[in-house]
């Protein structure tokens, strides 16, 4: 690691010019700032539920409807919430960059979609989507609550004479991540760049397989910057680690305020 600024130091900005393409991954830590819970640490998301209840497949089979209120409290508070300068610096910086911008998430909050991102790969899933739990129907827009009342059930597969729940589409614990979203992600940084920028925001890197994109973007001569409110379990990693809150450093940091 080459840099480690603080708050309050002189702000350092990522030089973006016309050569440049930017491989960027965020976390929850970036929508901490629009008043969404991260999910580790003090007040997280996991802290009072047992993340294999209500993140799990098993979890879904054994109280689909406890997983449901859960999700349904997720909705509720993530369409109240607004994009944060983070979110939308993303944005602008898509804008400038074109098909030279990829945005991979962690997040489901559907914030940066909110905030105008379109090039984003959700590598979690959305809140508000949804799909069946057994067949292979397309994910669809859904912005209902099922916290009481019957639990929603596929009308393909009743046709079919199957009673099936739909779940919320989401990548549990133990499940694979989509391999399209692995692959969107590989072939963006395959492509040939003369300047390569990977940027990681507000992201713990526990979580593999985006931990480990760090690495992967640096094996493709990428310069690599973090930027969070707290040494991360890969900043050792990254060329460059801002400590600072991504709604207050990004703007600046990428030139778009
Ligand atoms: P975490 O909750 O693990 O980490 C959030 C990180 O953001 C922490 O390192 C915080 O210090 C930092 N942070 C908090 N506020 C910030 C701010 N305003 N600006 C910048 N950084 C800030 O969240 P993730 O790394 O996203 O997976 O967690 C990864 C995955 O683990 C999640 O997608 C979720 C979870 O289990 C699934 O649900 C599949």
């Amino acid at each position: 690691m080459s840099q480690c600024a603080t708050q309050g130091d002189s702000q350092p900005r990522i030089a973006v010019d016309d050569r440049t393409h930017v491989l960027a991954l965020t976390g929850a830590g970036v929508s901490a700032e629009s008043g969404i819970a991260t999910f580790r640490g003090a007040k997280g998301l996991w802290e009072g539920h047992r993340i294999e209840e209500v993140a799990s497949p098993e979890g879904f089979a054994a109280d689909p409807q406890l997983v449901w209120r859960f999700y349904s409290a997720r909705r509720e508070k993530a369409a109240l919430a607004q994009p944060n300068p983070g979110h939308r610096a993303l944005a602008a910086l898509e804008e400038r960059l074109g098909d030279r911008f990829l945005l991979a998430s962690q997040n489901v909050d559907d914030l940066h979609g909110r905030a105008g991102s379109t090039r984003l790969v959700e590598l979690h899933g959305n809140l508000f989507r949804t799909r069946c739990s057994e067949c292979d129907r397309e994910p669809f827009r859904d912005e209902k609550s099922y916290a009481a009342g019957p639990l929603p059930q596929c009308d393909l597969c009743l046709k079919q004479g199957r009673r099936a729940l739909f779940r919320p589409h989401i990548v549990w614990f133990g499940e694979m991540l989509d391999p399209e979203d692995l692959r969107r992600v590989d072939e963006f940084l395959a492509r040939p760049a003369e300047r390569l920028i990977f940027l990681a925001a507000g992201t713990s890197g526990v979580v593999w397989p985006a931990a480990g994109l760090v690495d992967l973007a640096r094996r493709r001569g990428a310069q690599t910057w973090l930027v969070n409110a707290e040494p991360a379990e890969n900043s050792s990693r990254f060329h460059h680690f801002i400590l600072g809150k991504s709604g207050e450093v990004l703007p600046g940091l990428l030139g778009v305020e």
